[in-house]
C-alpha cells in the first residue's frame, strides 16, 4: 500500500493571506505546508475546515511575560500561561521582551529568560531585548555578538524611572543597533513631563487610578515620538514606534515618513476600544485599565482606526502585560492603593487581540480580511524577519494555521482566556469571530478552547537581521 502523501490535510476552508482569499485544501508534511490545491489526495489525518477561514497563525510581536516589574510586583503570566493564552486566542508565535536590569549583562538576562521559557511554551517564541543599561560593553560587544546569534531586535524606553534612557544614550544605542543591524523599538513618552505631572496630581490629592491618564497626556507622547524620530533621523536608522495611542503621535510618524525615514508603527486593541474614562471606575476598578500610554478618547480611537485602515500602522499587537487585580502583588499593591504612581502598568490582551480586530474591524467593514492577516501576522513576520517561515500560507512555510469561525458570536469572559490575570479589561464585550482550531507546525494544538498539545511544544525562534537595515555587512561591524 502506498504511504499517504500528507501527514494532514486541512480540507475545504477559505485560505486567507495578506494578499489573497480563495478556497483550497492545504497539505502538510513534516510540519510544513507541502501543497495548496483542490481535492488534494489522502492524508493520515484530515481536518475539516468547511465554513472556516484558514489564516496564518497570529504573531503577537509585543507581549510581556514574567518580566520583573518592581518591588513586590509579580507579573501574572509565566511562559506557560502567557503562551497558553496566546494559543487560545489564535496565535502561534509571540515575541516577549527580555529585560536587561541595570548592572546586568544582556547575556545574563537572556540566560534567565531562556531558563524560564525553554520547554514551557505552547507557542513559538522569539525575544526582543530591552536595553536599560547601555554601557560600552553592552553596545560594543554584546549587541553585535547577540545579533550574530539571532537576537535582532531591541526596545528602548523614554519613560519609567530605571528603564528610560537619556537622549545621548538613545543615540548611542541606535548607533550600536545600526552597526549590529538590529531593529529598535521605542516607547515614546516624556518621562520628565510625566514625573512633573505626577507630582502635581499628588500635591493636589488626585491619587486615584484615573490620574494615571491625566499625568500622561497626549503631548507627552507626541513630543517623545517626535524626539525618537529625530534621534533616529540623526543616526539615519529605521525604528519601530510601539503602542501609539492617538492622532498627534501618528502625525509625527506620517511627517517623518514624508521626510524619507523608514518607520514601522504599531497600535493595540486598548487604543481602539477603551478610553481614559475606563480608568475612572469606582472602587479602584479603574486600575484594571492602567497601562502606558493610557487609553485616550473617542477621537483618538477613530484616529487609530484610521491608521490601521490607511497604512500608518503596520502592526497591531496586544502589549499584553498582565497583573492580577485582586492581589497585593498586582494592581492592588499597598502603595498603589495610596497613589496611581505605584499601580503596575499594563493590561492582559494576548487572547483577545484577534477577536477584537476581527469583530470591530473586519465585520464592520473598516478593514478587509487580507489587511487583518497583514496586521496580525504577516507584517510582524516580515518586520522581525520570520517571513516566509512564519506569517503566511505558502508551500514551504511552517504549517502554523488558525481556523477561524467568522460567524461565531461570543461574550468575552476571563474564564476562557487562559492567562494568569484574574480579569480581562474586555469582560462582557460581544465579539463575532473566534479561533476554533490552531495548528502549530502542522500539529493540532488547540481545538475549540481545549489544549491539544503539551506545553513545551513551542520552540524558540532565532532570527536573521532586518533587511530594513541593509543587506550588506556593515564595515567594521
Ligand atoms: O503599560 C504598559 N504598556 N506596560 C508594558 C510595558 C510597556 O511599556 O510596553
Ligand atoms: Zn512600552
Ligand atoms: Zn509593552
Amino acid at each position: 500500500m502506498r504511504a499517504p502523501s500528507f501527514d494532514t490535510i486541512v480540507r475545504g476552508g477559505t485560505v486567507v493571506t495578506a494578499a489573497d482569499t480563495y478556497r483550497a485544501d492545504i497539505g502538510i508534511r513534516d510540519g510544513r505546508i507541502a501543497a495548496i490545491g483542490c481535492d488534494l489526495p489522502k492524508a493520515t489525518e484530515t481536518i475539516d475546515a468547511s465554513g472556516l477561514l484558514v489564516m496564518p497563525g497570529g504573531i503577537d510581536s509585543h507581549v510581556h511575560i514574567a518580566q520583573p516589574s518592581g518591588d513586590g510586583i509579580v507579573m501574572a503570566d509565566d511562559f506557560e500561561s502567557g503562551t497558553r493564552s496566546a494559543l487560545l486566542g489564535g496565535n502561534t508565535t509571540v515575541m516577549p521582551f527580555c529585560l536587561q536590569e541595570k548592572g546586568v549583562s544582556l547575556r545574563e538576562a537572556l540566560k534567565g529568560y531562556h531558563a524560564l521559557a525553554d520547554g514551557n511554551c505552547f507557542t513559538d517564541v522569539s525575544f526582543h531585548m530591552i536595553v536599560s543599561d547601555p554601557t560600552p560593553h553592552v553596545l560594543g560587544q554584546e549587541m553585535p555578538a547577540l545579533a550574530e546569534e539571532g537576537y535582532t531586535s531591541i526596545k528602548v524606553f523614554m519613560t519609567y524611572e530605571g528603564l528610560r534612557l537619556r537622549d545621548d544614550e538613545i543615540l548611542a544605542t541606535l548607533d550600536a543597533a545600526k552597526r549590529a543591524r538590529q531593529i529598535v523599538l521605542v516607547h515614546c513618552e516624556n518621562e520628565d513631563a510625566i514625573r512633573y505631572l505626577i507630582g502635581r496630581r499628588e500635591a493636589d490629592g488626585d491619587t486615584a487610578p484615573f490620574h494615571h491618564a491625566t499625568s500622561r497626556p497626549i503631548a507627552a507622547e507626541r513630543e517623545a515620538t517626535h524626539r525618537a524620530l529625530s534621534l533616529a533621523e540623526i543616526v539615519d536608522t529605521p525604528i519601530v514606534i510601539v503602542h501609539v495611542s492617538n492622532r498627534e503621535a501618528m502625525e509625527e510618524i506620517s511627517r517623518a515618513r514624508h521626510r524619507g525615514q523608514k518607520i514601522a508603527g504599531e497600535t493595540c486593541p486598548q487604543y481602539l476600544v477603551l478610553t481614559a474614562e475606563d480608568l475612572d471606575l469606582e472602587d479602584f476598578e479603574g486600575a484594571k485599565f492602567v497601562c502606558s500610554p493610557p487609553p485616550r478618547d473617542k477621537e483618538s480611537q477613530a484616529a487609530c482606526w484610521f491608521g490601521l485602515e490607511t497604512g500608518i500602522f503596520d502592526l497591531y499587537s496586544s502589549d499584553h502585560c498582565p497583573f492580577r487585580f485582586d492581589d497585593a502583588n498586582g494592581k492592588k499593591t499597598e502603595k498603589g492603593r495610596q497613589s496611581f504612581r505605584w499601580i503596575p502598568n499594563g493590561i492582559p490582551g494576548v487572547a483577545t487581540r484577534l477577536p477584537i480586530l476581527f469583530s470591530e474591524g473586519v465585520r464592520t467593514g473598516r478593514i478587509d480580511i487580507n489587511r487583518f492577516v497583514a496586521l496580525t501576522s504577516t507584517n510582524h513576520a516580515k518586520l522581525y524577519v520570520l517571513y516566509p517561515q512564519k506569517g503566511t500560507i505558502a508551500v514551504g512555510s511552517d504549517a502554523d494555521l488558525t481556523l477561524w469561525d467568522p460567524d461565531l458570536t461570543k461574550i468575552v469572559t476571563n474564564d476562557d482566556l487562559g492567562h494568569g490575570a484574574d480579569y480581562t479589561p474586555y469582560e462582557g464585550m460581544q465579539v463575532t469571530g473566534w479561533p476554533l482550531k490552531v495548528l502549530l507546525r502542522g500539529k493540532l494544538a488547540m481545538d475549540r478552547g481545549a489544549l491539544v498539545l503539551e506545553k513545551g511544544s513551542g520552540q524558540y525562534l532565532s532570527r536573521k537581521r532586518s533587511n530594513l537595515l541593509g543587506s550588506e555587512p556593515i564595515p567594521g561591524s
